[in-house]
């Protein structure tokens, strides 16, 4: 038998490819970045053929640095940036346009247009989802009313819509000759236009966003022991790898740090903070500001489903420190310049560049940087930032505990933000809990990994995943119950000044 498994992370900054041993140990991996396309203020791109070229390479590269080869792979599984909508021409393999990303917010009309028709109720009992820009509906609805030709070419089923997942695994599985078009619950959960319950796409949902269900994947389990299909030989495996696990990114990183029971919660820091709280096969409706998704559906089992606080701005503020602001050379410096100083100097940062998302959901908000005196220099910028990442943790941790009813003991935390150990320090202190962080921090790879090898049968149930979970570090709380408590107040004042800034006709 095959010793590997091999885990492709098509995330929203770049596209990675991991093979993972049985011990759920890396053995390879490459990495590369696409472009971040911003037309205009609000509106993020990616090229799809820019993200299919980076992930032929990634895998190319690994292959051959590795002198590993397709059959020294048991299974492949696809891990991704979810709700990132993707529209192409199956006759061509062409995309329509851009992929519009999930932190685009150009669909704010379209979302309080349902909001003021009265449909909310409808869509998050049947999704789990408040109506926001996040969403694919939106986006996908967005391509169908202004790019021409479109409509026409869903409704013959010639233009495909897919998250990067599908797009993928068509381009993978053969594309114009016989790609197959798929996607898994997990992803399916995000675009708004799929039942919760029932796993399938609805009618009363696509025909509230006019969306052709003929242009639409089919939706199979997260781990498929049907296999969704197998690679191309004429692609970068050269060679037939069955497919075998589509998780998106966040799902996979809950699986990734084994959060298989109830009660259990990871939280991913990369472009953004995503906490999951495995809920099990029941679906629980929130009442503060979460979302409901699925978790993962593994085979014939039933469907886990989680509760889901997400947070779009944490590691790409950092990126903003220093992209746009130019006051660090790279993220890693973050750490260095923020510990130049003890606190912020009163200096509170909120970056609602999308606006704010969960517990919020507010797409009129905007980013401020506030408390700024004559005093405040560079360093109280970049400690508010880390502290914001923290803050805006605990403002999902205790919606996460308002609507469960459980409290938080732990936080298992993982992603690229892991690796700034002030940035953990500071969160422990905010939350009031320990902090803790696995060996193997690249959880959303090893997620795909384990929902592809579990349904080849390479690793033989979630238990067995179970062990090879290890501590790495843990921060314990230094503040004071009345330092927090301040700390925190001044942050919900300073959300509160970001809101009702910007007009829809903006
Ligand atoms: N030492 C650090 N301190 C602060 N932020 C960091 C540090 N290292 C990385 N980051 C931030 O973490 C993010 C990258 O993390 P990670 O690699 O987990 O994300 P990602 O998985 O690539 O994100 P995505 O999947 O959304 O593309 C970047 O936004 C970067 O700014
Ligand atoms: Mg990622």
């Amino acid at each position: 038998m095959s010793e590997y498994i091999g885990a492709i992370d098509q995330g929203t900054t770049s596209t990675r490819f991991m093979v993972f041993d049985h011990d759920g140990n890396e053995v390879a991996r490459h990495q590369l970045e696409h472009e971040q396309i911003m037309p205009r203020a609000g509106w993020v791109e990616h090229n799809p053929a820019e993200i299919w070229e980076r992930t032929r390479t990634v895998i190319k590269t690994v292959l051959t640095s590795s002198k590993l080869s397709a059959a020294d792979l048991a299974a492949v599984g696809i891990t991704n940036q979810r709700e990132t909508t993707i529209v192409w021409d199956r006759r061509t393999g062409r995309p329509y346009c851009n992929a519009i990303v999930w932190q685009d917010t150009r669909t704010d009309r379209i979302a309080a247009d349902l909001e003021r028709a009265g449909h909310a109720d409808c869509i998050r009992h049947k999704t789990g989802l408040p109506p926001a820009t996040y969403f694919s509906g939106g986006k996908l609805k967005w391509i169908l009313d202004n790019i021409p030709g479109v409509r026409a070419d869903a409704e013959r089923g010639d233009a495909l819509f897919g998250t990067p997942d599908t797009w993928l695994l068509w381009n993978l599985t053969g594309g114009i000759n016989g790609g197959v078009h798929v996607t898994d619950p997990t992803n399916a959960s995000r675009t708004m236009l799929m039942d919760l319950e029932t796993l399938d796409w609805d009618d009363e949902l696509l025909a509230l966003f006019g969306v052709p269900r003929a242009m639409l994947p089919t939706i199979a389990p997260s781990s498929n022991p049907q296999a969704y299909g197998h690679t191309n030989p004429d692609g970068p495996f050269k060679g037939a790898v069955p497919l075998t696990g589509i998780l998106g990114d966040q799902q996979a990183a809950t699986v990734g740090q084994v959060c298989f029971r109830p009660g259990e919660a990871k939280n991913t820091y990369g472009t953004g903070n995503f906490l999951l709280l495995n809920t099990g096969s029941d679906i629980v409706r929130s009442q503060h500001g979460l979302l409901t998704t699925v978790a993962y559906q593994f085979g014939d089992d039933k469907p886990i489903y989680a509760l889901e606080g997400s947070i779009a701005v944490t590691g790409s503020a950092v990126q903003w420190l220093r992209d746009q602001l130019g006051i660090i050379a790279g993220a890693t410096q973050s750490e260095m310049l923020a510990g130049q100083v003890h606190d912020t100097g009163g200096v509170v940062f909120v970056p609602a560049f999308s606006g704010l998302f969960a517990p919020y959901w507010r797409s009129d908000a905007r980013g401020i940087i506030i408390g700024l005196s004559r005093y405040s220099t560079n360093a109280h910028i970049a400690r508010a930032t880390l502290e914001a990442i923290g803050y805006q943790t605990r403002d999902v941790v205790q919606a996460m505990e308002a609507d469960s009813g459980v409290k938080l003991d732990t936080l298992r935390v993982d992603g690229g933000i892991t690796a700034n150990e002030l940035c953990m320090q500071l969160q422990s202190d905010i939350l009031g809990v320990p902090v803790s962080r696995p060996v193997v921090r690249e959880t959303t790879a090893l997620g795909a990994a384990y929902a592809a090898g579990l349904a080849v049968g390479f690793w033989s149930d979630p238990d067995e995943l179970a062990t090879n979970w290890h501590e790495d570090k843990r921060w314990e709380p230094t503040w004071s119950e009345a330092q927090r408590e301040k700390g925190y107040g001044r942050w919900k004042k300073a959300v509160a000044r970001t809101l009702d800034w910007v007009e829809l006709d903006d």
